[in-house]
């Protein structure tokens, strides 16, 4: 009876350290996977093509960065640096949420502006965290000293040989909509109808938020870049992305297409940071590379 005993509690011991290989080999590959999803930045190229983007646009090269929300994880920054000098851009795009107004850590979200900064020159406009915390204003002073055009529901030119066409930026409506009671919308119109630029030149957009697109095709403008809905967060096959801030489950632009209503086109980047206590779930951080195409 002994023996059996010894047999029994054998066999027990054997089963238990068996069952804690295969959690521990489970958490352990699910961790990888999640930092795998959460660091490694993946490109994404689109190629526009438009009768309005004059001749010596043609090969214009843009990236569009978004979301960084202060991300201190260096292999994610590395990576993103790296990629992005390679993608050789003319100009970089920050398209807001810099900084997480839920740990804001302004540092974080300067030291990387500064190496981008050394790539091309940068265009930004402000996101709804940076509009919630009043730490961004830190964060904009020093883009000013480093030469970063700031649209501030403004616009400046690009000039290229002897073309020219327009970059504008509107304010996320956090600003103003301060309790998220007012018409997000309305104050998006209200911006875009402040700009007073040349309306026959092709005109790039910059506006954190991609449900607006019906109000940034009202204005005819050509190209929008957006970001905010870090892809959906979980993104599922043949689904895309599960939830975005601002347009709820299963929402309708969380990038990998350029969306179009009328004569707008509008790409939206995915991101490469997280807001708050969030991750992503096969939603790689992105970098968004586009090129112009002229007179097609
Ligand atoms: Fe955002």
């Amino acid at each position: 009876m002994k023996n059996n005993g010894k047999k029994t509690n054998g066999v027990r011991s054997t089963g238990f350290k068996r069952r804690l290989v295969i959690i521990l080999t489970v958490a352990a590959v699910l961790t990888a996977y999640l930092y795998y999803g959460n660091t490694a930045v993946t490109v994404t190229r689109y190629d526009i093509s438009s009768e309005k983007i004059p001749p010596d646009f043609d090969g214009f090269r843009i990236v569009q960065i978004s979301d960084l929300h202060n991300s201190g994880n260096s292999v994610m920054k590395k990576s993103l640096i790296s990629k992005t000098a390679n993608a050789k851009p003319d100009v970089i795009l920050l398209t807001g949420d810099m900084v997480d107004s839920y740990f804001t850590d302004v540092s974080a979200a300067i030291s990387m502006i500064e190496k981008l900064n050394e790539i091309a020159p940068m265009y930004y406009v402000i996101g709804n965290h940076e509009a919630r915390t009043g730490e961004s204003s830190n964060l904009i002073r020093r883009m000013r000293e480093l030469g970063i055009g700031i649209l501030w529901n403004s616009y400046s030119i690009i000039r290229v040989g002897n073309d020219e066409i327009v970059i504008a930026g509107i304010n996320d409506p956090r600003l103003l909509n301060k309790d998220g009671t007012a018409d997000d919308a309305a104050i998006a119109r209200e911006s875009l109808g402040s700009l007073d630029y040349d309306r026959e030149m092709y005109t790039i957009l910059l506006s954190h938020r991609p449900e607006l697109l019906n109000t940034y095709a009202t204005y005819g403008i050509d190209l929008v870049f957006a970001g905010h809905a870090h892809g959906g967060l979980v993104r599922l096959p043949f689904i895309g992305g599960l939830y975005a801030p601002h347009q709820g489950l299963l929402p309708d632009y969380t990038g990998g297409v350029i969306y179009q209503i009328a004569d707008t086109s509008m790409i939206v980047s995915r991101g490469v940071g997280n807001s708050g206590d969030t991750f992503r779930i096969n939603d790689n951080p992105e970098l968004v590379v586009t090129v112009l195409h002229a007179g097609c």
